[in-house]
């Protein structure tokens, strides 16, 4: 076998090390190349400089996008000492090119650069915004968009998104629960997983295949009052049972990278959270990805009070398992220096290059660091109409038709319409938050130009009505003439698309400006025609006067840049809508938190008597959410009957098969979303009094049947009762529904 026997010069050792990793072909030399990445990453870090391994650590931001506070404006110097790894916010087969040229051929070692972008609901060619698309239940959808993203993000010299963001959020008030998939754990972890398939698809290596990176760990979306950075408190019960498995399920589909959330965990602020990132996300689950801080993150742990200075933030974070630092430029102005004074032990920079270099050779970038720099590819990859196809059904599929009496929807194109509100013509807003690179101008499709596809513009009266936000109504009178002389009123209002999304809380969850006075004005005007009320928001917005004031509510979040047309073919029928709420919609503000699966308290109400004394219960409102988890209607009927079991008892090494019978008894061929919830009657710790356990979304032509069948174990019923994992024996109740309003009325034993 021949090795590297004899001190070789420190020029061949770089000659061959650099046709090694840089050549497209195999070289041919004498010295056998190092054929796993391991080994081949070990070769490299022998070579390798205690600067130069920190530089793989260090993130900094080409600011084509400021998604932070830009402390240090990239500096191409850095870049050409080594001191740089990767680089977020460049977006362009030029533009990457460029910079990767610069670390190639610039820098003593040739190491290539990652390049990472927000890819989060699509790069050009935007989806809904992720709690849109949760309301799909379309896990293939799901994780077919998120490759669609890869496709065009990877043609532009993209190598990692930092997506899927995984944070379960159950307050209405926090901006980014918008960029998640609602309140539930078993939604959440499963949709998490489409999404890493579809980024990452079934090879690294491939040109179109891209890292992801599971956000942000852990609790960020239990921040205190719903404000965005805020504190969270929580105790392990909660989050191992609520907000570590959608995380855990990235781990298991094998996501690349993590990044830390900014917020503090039970007083220790993520970035420095050892218990999180070694305890857990290292030794318990094995995760042997690297770990990128958010934005400027490092740095937060001084006005977190957790470190007194950056220096000591930097042994922190690294201490903590934190490999790159994103934007805090901490690693690279500290970490030399705290080794030297032995305050930082040099393997873990070892630990943190060497995961870094991995991630790099499994992408193929020290074969061919320019893999991703095609011009060619960019021009046909972007904006491919069977993308915007797709994107379009994936609209369709995300709107949730929350309301519709007297079949006041679908509409017919034969009668007239009034188009009115702030977002009935928008292009801007509908591709909502975290929207990449796409474009607010003029490539989205808005509300008015789906709804030309099917009725001719002659028969649609436009009226703005009034700005999203403002006290100005003096737009209401051509709106309310609009209202008279139409047939049919469309109302699309709802929220600024930077209403939700990062620093972007709320304490009023209402429709913001004068839209709900829009509303009253045009029901006060016309008193029996039929108001369809179409909303774009970002979090569930409290609709207790407009459920009071309309006939039809369409909740469409923000549909993407086929949006109109999606939208448009739900409202005249072409697409049944299928789409179901994964997160609840209060009455008010002050029931917040209110999710499905809370505790059952010692003194509950009975669900049909919301009046008794020394209950857990409001003065003023009713313990029901407006709009509960998992509703959804259709514009058909489905029927559930025939609930069976397969047995009355559960083993420990059996498995329980629940099945029931869904009929479409209505006029239209349609999915629904069936779901599976189980109750686990008495625990260790107290138990949700629901949890969904499986979903499946069939398609029943009108008058069809179709039996569904879901299989339990016990490895379903596992929950953390603050010791263990473990499961309990005793009764289950267990239900299939098509919402997570119902009473159960079956029951099965763990034995
Ligand atoms: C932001 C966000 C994070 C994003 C990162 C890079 O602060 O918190 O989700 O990925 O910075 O843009």
């Amino acid at each position: 076998m021949n090795r590297l026997t004899k001190p070789y010069s420190i020029s061949f050792i770089l000659l061959l090390l650099f046709f090694s990793c840089n050549t497209t072909k195999k070289s041919e030399s004498k010295v056998e190349i190092a054929t796993s990445f391991d080994a081949k990453v070990d070769s490299l870090m022998s070579l390798m400089t205690l600067q130069e391994k920190i530089g793989q650590t260090v993130m900094y931001s080409g600011g084509w996008t400021v998604t932070g506070p830009v402390i240090s404006s990239h500096n191409k110097k850095y870049i050409k000492e080594g001191n740089v790894g990767a680089m977020l916010n460049v977006y362009s087969v030029k533009g990457t090119r460029d910079l990767q040229k610069m670390a190639i051929e610039e820098t003593r070692l040739g190491i290539p650069l990652l390049f990472g972008y927000d890819v989060i609901h699509g790069f050009k060619t935007i989806f809904p915004i992720n709690l849109g698309l949760a309301a799909s239940w379309d896990l293939e959808d799901i994780e077919k968009g998120s490759r669609i993203a890869a496709e065009e993000a990877s043609a532009v010299g993209i190598h990692w998104t930092f997506a899927p963001m995984v944070d379960i959020g159950r307050d209405p008030r926090w901006g980014r629960i918008s960029e998640g998939a609602g309140e539930d754990v078993y939604l959440g972890s499963e949709i998490a997983k489409a999404y890493v398939k579809g980024f990452q698809g079934d090879d690294l290596s491939k040109h179109n295949t891209i890292i992801a990176c599971a956000k942000h760990f852990v609790g960020y979306g239990a921040a205190q009052a719903g404000r965005d950075y805020h504190t969270v408190n929580m105790g392990e019960d909660e989050l191992r049972n609520v907000y570590l498995p959608p995380f855990k399920a990235t781990v298991d589909a094998g996501v690349e990278t993590f990044m830390t959330a900014f917020n503090e965990l039970n007083g220790v602020p993520a970035t420095g959270n050892r218990f999180i990132f070694r305890d857990v996300l290292r030794d318990e689950w094995g995760f042997n990805g690297f770990v990128v801080t958010d934005y400027t993150a490092i740095n937060e742990l001084v006005p977190h009070g957790f470190a007194k200075n950056e220096k000591e933030a930097t042994k922190i974070a690294m201490d903590a398992g934190i490999d790159m630092d994103m934007m805090s430029d901490a690693n690279r102005l500290y970490l030399e220096e705290l080794v030297n004074e032995g305050q930082v032990d040099v393997a873990l920079i070892n630990d943190a290059c060497r995961r870094i270099l991995l991630t790099k050779y499994k992408l193929g970038l020290f074969e061919d660091p320019y893999r991703y720099c095609n011009e060619q590819r960019e021009k046909e990859v972007i904006y491919k109409p069977e993308f915007l196809e797709a994107a379009r059904k994936s609209a369709a599929m995300s709107s949730v038709l929350l309301k519709n009496e007297d079949k006041a929807l679908p509409l017919d194109n034969n009668q007239t319409i009034a188009l009115i509100g702030p977002l009935a013509k928008d292009k801007e807003n509908i591709i909502g938050n975290w929207a990449a690179a796409g474009d607010r101008k003029d490539k989205a499709i808005s509300v008015y130009q789906g709804i030309k596809e099917y009725v001719n513009e002659t028969k649609i009266t436009y009226a703005k009505g009034c700005e999203i936000e403002g006290d100005d109504d003096s737009g209401f009178r051509a709106a309310i003439k609009a209202a008279k002389n139409a047939d049919k009123i469309l109302m699309v209002l709802g929220e600024d698309y930077d209403m939700s999304g990062e620093a972007a809380s709320r304490t009023n969850i209402k429709l913001p400006g004068r839209q709900t006075d829009l509303i009253k004005a045009i029901r006060q005007a016309v008193p029996n025609k039929k108001i369809t009320l179409v909303l774009m928001n970002g979090r569930p917005l409290d609709l207790s006067e407009e459920v009071a004031l309309t006939d039809a509510i369409l909740e469409t979040w923000y549909p993407g840049t086929s949006g109109g047309l999606g939208i448009a073919d739900v409202l005249f029928g072409s697409y049944n809508p299928s789409g179901k709420l994964p997160v609840t919609f209060p009455r008010t503000l002050g029931q917040v938190p209110i999710y499905y699966n809370m505790k059952n308290t010692g003194r509950p109400i009975p669900p049909n008597n919301p009046k008794e004394d020394y209950k857990s219960n409001y003065l003023d409102v009713p313990n029901t959410p407006l709009f509960p988890f998992g509703h959804g209607l259709s514009y058909t009927n489905f029927e559930y009957s025939d609930f069976k079991l397969s047995a009355n008892t559960l083993g420990f090494s059996d498995t329980l098969t629940a099945y029931a019978t869904i009929t479409n008894t209505g006029d239209y061929d349609g999915y629904e979303v069936v779901q599976l919830y189980v109750h686990d009657k008495v625990g260790s710790i107290t138990r949700p009094v629901k949890e969904l356990k499986g979903f499946k979304k069939v398609f029943l032509k009108k008058g069809e049947s179709h039996t569904v069948s879901f299989d339990l174990t016990v490895e379903d019923l596992k929950f953390y009762n603050n010791e263990i994992f473990t499961v309990e024996p005793g009764e289950f109740e267990i239900a299939i529904e098509g919402s997570s309003d119902f009473d159960f009325e079956h029951i099965f034993t763990l034995e």
